[in-house]
């Protein structure tokens, strides 16, 4: 939070905004539909592709900005499996972009202590964007701040389907394939966010009221908050509102915890069982 401050201005409403956030109940994981790409372009009278590339400086500054918050991860849709039906040349564009940003990108990075991460099955991807996505994250690896997913080629049914898989072949090669029982752990144990926490916050822009195929499984219990600001207009502010309002949010994960966080009722219920009585 201290970090975010450093690089606010007084007097501003991101000041004002980031001054009402209780940096105790940030999210840990915020996840975000970046779309309106095309309509911004449309609204100019600019290709598809001008927004695209427009698209790329409020994920510098998103990216940015959750690192200095000191969030455990953030996950960015840049491409779903259906935008292959998109125009070549527009798909063209998108892998140029994602070149184009892992090269600019890597020294911010490497200075923001973020962790790159890909989600989806990005190994479909032309050959070169595949490589260099594959360097960005080795070159990474090390850092231990701020995860950085990019959902590419990604789709939550195909996720899904994946984990399931993973989970018959595992079996399959312990001999452990009869009697198999599946689980709500052993399906989260095998996405591609294993080991990570669900999103706590989905950010949709462009004022859609979908989820598109994206994390089905983790956003279970997300908060949604969906903007009419389109993905290259999306700025820190922007981010700071969505923050702002997900605080206001009353988080009861189908319980009747007015008010209060997760892990607060999870220790209060904890300490009002008596211990070798049925919860
Ligand atoms: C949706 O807008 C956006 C995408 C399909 C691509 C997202 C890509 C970027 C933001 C570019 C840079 C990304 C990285 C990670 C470097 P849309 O084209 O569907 O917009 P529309 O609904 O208005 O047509």
């Amino acid at each position: 939070m201290q970090e975010l401050f450093a690089t606010l201005t007084p007097g501003t409403e991101e000041w004002r905004l980031a001054g009402l956030l209780d940096p105790a109940r940030l999210p840990a994981h915020i996840a975000v539909i970046m779309d309106g790409n095309g309509r911004w372009a449309k609204l100019r009278g600019l290709p598809r592709a001008a927004g695209h590339k427009a698209g790329v400086e409020p994920v510098r500054e998103v990216v940015e900005t959750c690192a200095r918050l000191g969030l455990e991860c953030l996950t960015l849709y840049a491409f779903s499996m259906e935008n292959w039906k998109r125009p070549r040349a527009e798909v063209d564009t998108l892998w140029r972009l994602l070149r184009y940003y892992l090269k600019a990108e890597l020294p911010r990075l490497a200075r923001n202590n973020i962790r790159l991460n890909v989600i989806g099955r990005p190994d479909s991807l032309p050959a070169q964007a595949f490589r260099e996505l594959e360097e960005t994250i080795a070159r990474t690896a090390g850092n231990t701040g701020l995860r950085l997913n990019l959902a590419i080629n990604y789709g939550g049914r195909q996720e899904l389907t994946d984990a399931v898989n993973s989970i018959l072949s595992e079996a399959r090669r312990k001999g452990q394939l009869a009697g198999l029982v599946v689980d709500e752990e052993a399906i989260t144990n095998h996405l591609y966010t294993a080991g990570m926490p669900d999103p706590d916050l989905l950010i949709r822009t462009s004022g859609e009221m979908r989820v598109s195929n994206f994390l089905l499984w983790q956003i279970a219990y997300a908060e949604l908050y969906v903007t009419e600001t389109l993905w290259p207009d999306f700025r820190k502010l922007d981010l700071l509102r969505a923050l702002v309002e997900y605080q206001k949010r009353d988080r009861r994960f189908g319980g009747l915890t007015m008010g209060r966080t997760h892990s607060e009722v999870t220790e209060q219920w904890a300490e009002t069982v008596p211990a070798g009585e049925p919860a």
